[in-house]
């Protein structure tokens, strides 16, 4: 079994180990006058910003972190589809983190517009490394199509995008998405997964296998140059991985 590979026996202590993970990596940046981390959208992370808003308000230094996303949904921030949304009813609002560090990208701004905007937001807060925002942690879902943030299938080009964000059309339901680029997700300091449910464990089996059908997944272009990447899986996600 990779070092870099956690597997907790149900979601429940996927999300307990995810959180201690978490702050453990932010102790380590602990001297930085800000901190920058990038939140997943998705279903997976919920229990994840649970945990961190019950047991993690009081031993995170949350004035020093800038909170942006990697990806989201271009709807009004009220929108059940807002991961911005699910952020703040589960993990915003029982943290003292300043309002001025909530980067989110706003989903009810003209998209071409809020692509320049976010761009510009990030350029303004996250230290520019090798032409690149360089991000102190950023956490990502999968998809059980291999997708991350909002990199689809048929969005591979966005792996080695020029672009720090880019507006994207989900190829199911036509929506309207703008997300971090691998070229910004590969240049962060320490990257992670998350993911739990039988239905991810055939796209994590070929991406940590880097087999074929691996290679044609987003996920798995996910190699960040000057860092880390970790995995945080349940057992029904990492099936005989475990
Ligand atoms: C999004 C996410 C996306 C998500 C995966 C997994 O906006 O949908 O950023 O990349 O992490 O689709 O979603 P679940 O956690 O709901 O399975």
């Amino acid at each position: 079994m990779n070092d870099n590979i956690t597997i907790a026996p149900d979601n429940v202590l996927l999300a307990k180990k995810m959180a201690k993970r978490f702050h453990i990596e932010i102790m380590q940046h602990i001297r930085q006058n800000t901190i920058n981390i990038a939140l997943p959208g998705g279903s997976t992370p919920l229990m994840f910003f649970r945990e961190l808003a019950r047991h993690f308000n009081d031993v995170i230094p949350w004035d020093k972190i800038h909170i942006f996303w990697g990806d989201e949904r271009c709807v009004p921030n009220n929108h059940k589809d807002s991961n911005y949304n699910l952020v703040k009813k589960n993990l915003l609002w029982f943290i003292d983190v300043p309002s001025e560090n909530i980067h989110r990208v706003i989903g009810e701004n003209k998209p071409p517009l809020e692509v320049r905007r976010y761009t510009s937001e990030l350029k303004k807060f996250v230290p520019i490394v090798n032409g690149f925002p360089r991000f102190d942690i950023i956490i990502l879902g999968i998809g059980d199509d291999g997708h991350t943030a909002s990199i689809f299938p048929n969005n591979l080009n966005l792996i080695k995008s020029p672009d720090w964000c880019s507006l994207v059309r989900h190829y199911n339901n036509g929506q309207l998405r703008i997300t971090l680029t691998g070229s910004v997700i590969n240049n962060a300091k320490s990257v992670f997964f998350l993911a739990s449910g039988e239905k991810k464990q055939a796209v994590l089996q070929s991406i940590l296998a880097k087999d074929n059908k691996g290679m044609n997944l987003p996920a798995a272009h996910i190699k960040p140059k000057n860092g880390t990447l970790e995995f945080f899986l349940d057992e029904k996600a990492a099936g005989i991985l475990n």
